[in-house]
């Protein structure tokens, strides 16, 4: 096509190329879940993670038993974009960019080495980027720490991946005495081991595989707890291109089995950040408690979480990222995932608005709440309930105590105004409630006049007392009634 043009080849830059890899944007949490993806697709069912601590010389490996790699396919493994993202993958396969073994690892380390052994034969090689700045090729070493020599001996075949020079964890000078630096190193890791138990929960609990954390097997975290009794499961709804949607609404936290398990259902983000969706390509979680930017997050839906699972074929439709950790619907979908989340976070809210009903029906018992909430005109209004006891028992003290009587039923009302549902209520409702709406235009007028005489019998004149009135809360919004006064 250019066949009578100069050509010239126009190579990337060794070292300023991998300082873009390494500025993609991985946490600790996302690389390690990348090269864990590796293993799967490789056909492992079991993944040992190593942290050692050694200061700035810390070392993290991730190794598993799945089919291993030869020489060749070493080598061809670790070349950045060595598979092309548009090839079709095999429906199992976690990858799509040929990229996540280096971008995973350089966001962390400034040394890796992957040692493999298929068929007998060990091979290994080492990516390391202060030799890539110096030598200004990419130019892999062959070298692996000593120390991980025999690491292979006693499977058939596998894989392990070293990261050293850990520079994005720990600096280089840190000693290894440095408790401080510890203690950061090994809170950075109990987060990937928490994301880890949340990632691939369906491959744990498939027992596909076991993901080993030193010397202990992780715990699937399900988003979901199907198990427990009063979860709502809500029905499949089938979206184009293979994609299936089903919601779940958490149970209220009175109707959790144990603390325990309420507790562990907060996650990672805590309640109100686990609301949403969660989208799984295969069996593997990509993103978590996100509303994918269709809704806001809001303490009233806490407890709706939706799952979503697409196939690797739709990768370039939903827009897969190198890192696997973002996802977006195609806009072609996006009001049947509205509508279907809409349904979903309208059972969570009744779960969340309702629990004292739910007390109720769970003790068998007549209940009483202290207010009680209406819908007038289209417009919300709050009133205490005149049939809770506690009032009976209030106006008993009042024949006989009323200022105690008076002060009683204050603090009762201030210490249980129903905040939430409030909130939720005209967070939804543009028109605020106006104040007064649940007294008629009598009980405003024989409260003003009340207040009104009680002002001139203190001595004040008639315009000065309805100036006073108008100064007191919520009078201030009835000027007119106050101005006509002597009518009344
Ligand atoms: N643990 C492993 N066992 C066997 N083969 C592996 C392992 N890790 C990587 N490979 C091989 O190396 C290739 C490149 O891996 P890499 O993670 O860079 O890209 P990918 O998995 O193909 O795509 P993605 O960028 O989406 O992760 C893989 O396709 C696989 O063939
Ligand atoms: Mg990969």
């Amino acid at each position: 096509m250019y066949e009578e043009l100069e050509i010239r080849e126009a190579l990337p830059e060794a070292a300023s190329m991998i300082e873009t890899f390494r500025a993609i944007g991985y946490s600790l949490e996302t690389a390690v879940a990348d090269i864990v993806d590796n293993s799967i697709t490789a056909g492992s069912n079991r993944i040992y993670i190593n942290r050692i601590w050694a200061g700035g010389n810390s070392v993290i490996t991730i190794k598993d038993n799945g089919c291993g790699m030869t020489d060749d396919e070493l080598i061809q493994a670790l070349r950045p974009g060595a598979q092309n993202p548009l090839i079709h993958r095999d429906e199992n396969d976690l990858g799509r960019f040929g990229l996540g073994l280096k971008t995973a690892s350089f966001s962390q380390c400034r040394k890796l080495t992957v040692i493999t052994k298929k068929n007998g034969e060990t091979s290994y090689w080492t990516w390391d980027l202060d030799f890539i700045a110096e030598c200004k090729k990419w130019n892999l070493i062959k070298w692996m720490p000593k120390e991980f020599e025999h690491s292979l001996d006693e499977v058939d075949s596998g894989t392990i991946v070293i990261w050293s020079n850990l520079d994005r964890i720990v600096a280089s000078d840190i000693s290894k005495d440095n408790l401080n630096a510890k203690e950061k190193f090994s809170n950075s890791l109990q987060k990937v081991r928490d994301h880890l138990s949340m990632t691939f929960h369906r491959f744990i609990e498939d027992r596909q595989i076991s993901i080993i954390w030193g010397c202990h097997e992780i715990n699937p975290w399900n988003p979901f707890f199907p198990l427990e009794p009063k979860c709502q499961t809500f029905p499949i709804e089938y979206l184009h291109g293979n994609v299936t949607m089903r919601g779940y609404v958490l149970p209220h936290r009175i109707n959790f089995s144990t603390d325990k398990v309420y507790n562990s259902a907060k996650g990672l983000k805590g309640w109100n950040g686990q609301q949403g969706f969660y989208v799984y390509r295969g069996k593997r979680l990509l993103l978590s408690g996100s509303w994918l930017g269709i809704f806001h997050k809001e303490e009233a839906y806490k407890l709706a979480r939706i799952m979503i699972d697409i196939p690797n074929s739709q990768d370039a439709e939903w827009q897969i990222d190198i890192k696997k950790s973002k996802a977006q619907p195609p806009i072609n979908i996006r009001e049947q995932i509205e509508q279907y989340a809409k349904s979903v976070r309208n059972a969570a809210e009744e779960v969340f608005r309702h629990r004292g009903k739910i007390l109720r029906q769970r003790s068998g018992q007549e209940f009483h709440p202290l207010w009680l909430e209406k819908m007038k005109d289209g417009k919300w209004s709050y009133i205490v309930n005149r049939k809770n006891p506690t009032i009976a028992t209030i106006k008993q003290i009042a024949l006989h105590n009323p200022d105690i009587a008076i002060e009683t039923l204050l603090k009762l009302i201030e210490s249980n105004v129903p905040t939430k549902t409030i909130f939720i209520n005209e967070s939804k409702d543009e028109d605020s409630t106006e104040p007064l709406t649940s007294l008629d235009n009598d009980e405003v007028k024989t409260l003003i006049k009340a207040l009104y005489e009680s002002f001139v019998a203190q001595g004040r004149s008639s315009s000065q007392a309805k100036e006073a009135v108008k100064r007191v809360e919520p009078f201030n919004f009835f000027e007119d009634i106050i101005d006509n006064i002597n009518d009344l």
